[in-house]
């Protein structure tokens, strides 16, 4: 085999596959609509994304003026061939800055682009000074890289609206984020993100894979989340309650390892229970922190999973609720 198409082999085996989903235009605009109070006179940086070919760079270059921007910043990274037979220098990193004039959906010309002197990675320090100038961040990063990019924002003071997987809820310093009230689940999720444009040499299987109108070809993985840490108003809305434990104590069984009752789906979380209780993953997605408190995930006292009668039902979050009705327990 050729020494090029070995290397090219290699790249791809060591790349994690949903590191190359590119972002449907109509999933951003979908999201995006609801956070336009945010960004008014703000930097935004884009730092994994080519502007030559990213959704976001063109969502952001497109509603420039409509959401008041003060400046977006695309950075683009390019992978070094870090191998025996690699004798060829490496690619550097690129960013575009743009500022509103030159045409509003204009891609950047070979002109406008500034190249970095290393590979652009997020983590790097000339990526970190943009990132420094910026106000917020937003992108679907590289999901293998998840954990530290997020870290990354915390430690800089970013605001976020990023594309995750739907595991890195259950991540510790990502749970940690969501129970202190730092980051929290955006509006869409799961089925609700359409899908992402994946490269020619991605294998299409399944069902859940098409090819649309422009020839792009599409995989819906139905497991991605936008983690932010801009305000929405649905996070404010409570949950409406409609369950009673009281007279249906039969329906909540205890944990054997943990002080609560298990809950199987968040719209049966009774009204009037006072104490800890377990729910689904997907509570996050309705959570309401003054209607709610996290306590803790997935373990019991004795430090294993949560379970009833010697079985585990799935992962949990222990919640409380902060707004118990006392007028419904207090009789009993
Ligand atoms: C999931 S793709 C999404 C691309 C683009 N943000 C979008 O939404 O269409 C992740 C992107 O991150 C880039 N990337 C991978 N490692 C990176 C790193 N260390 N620093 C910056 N970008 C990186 C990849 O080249 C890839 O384009």
């Amino acid at each position: 085999m050729a020494r090029n198409a070995t290397n090219e082999l290699l790249q791809k085996a060591k790349k994690s596959k949903s590191d190359e989903f590119y972002t449907q235009l109509s999933d951003i605009d979908s999201e995006l609509q609801h956070y336009k109070n945010h960004f008014k006179n703000k930097v935004v940086y884009c730092n994994c994304d080519d502007p030559k070919n990213s959704n976001f760079f063109y969502y952001f270059a497109s509603n420039f003026k409509e959401l008041g921007l003060k400046k977006l910043i695309t950075a683009c990274y390019r992978e070094q061939v870090k191998d025996l037979f690699n004798t060829q220098e490496d690619e550097k990193g690129f960013f575009f800055e743009y500022t509103g004039t030159g045409g509003e959906k204009n891609k950047p010309g070979s002109a406008d682009i500034v190249y970095f002197n290393g590979n652009g990675d997020f983590r790097s320090s000339e990526s970190i000074e943009l990132l420094k100038q910026s106000d917020i961040v937003v992108t679907n990063p590289p999901f293998s890289l998840f954990r530290e990019y997020v870290a990354q924002l915390i430690k800089y003071g970013k605001k976020f609206l990023i594309i995750g997987n739907i595991n890195a809820i259950t991540y510790k310093e990502i749970f940690k984020l969501i129970k202190e009230n730092k980051a929290w689940l955006g509006i869409n999720l799961g089925r609700g993100i359409s899908g992402f444009i994946v490269p020619e040499h991605y294998e299409l299987y399944g069902t859940e894979t098409r090819i649309d109108s422009l020839g792009n070809r599409i995989v819906s993985p139905n497991n991605c989340l936008w983690l932010t840490n801009l305000d929405t108003s649905k996070r404010h809305e409570d949950i409406v309650l409609t369950k009673r434990y009281f007279g249906n104590e039969a329906e909540y069984q205890k944990y054997d390892n943990y002080d609560g009752i298990n809950v199987d789906r968040t719209q049966d979380i009774p009204v009037d229970y006072k104490g800890f209780m377990g729910v689904p993953i997907t509570f996050l997605h309705k959570f309401n922190p003054n209607q709610f408190e996290i306590i803790k995930f997935r373990k019991g006292n004795d430090g294993k999973d949560l379970s009833v009668n010697g079985k585990c039902p799935y992962f949990r979050i222990l919640i409380k609720n902060k707004q118990i009705r006392t007028d419904l327990i207090e009789n009993r």
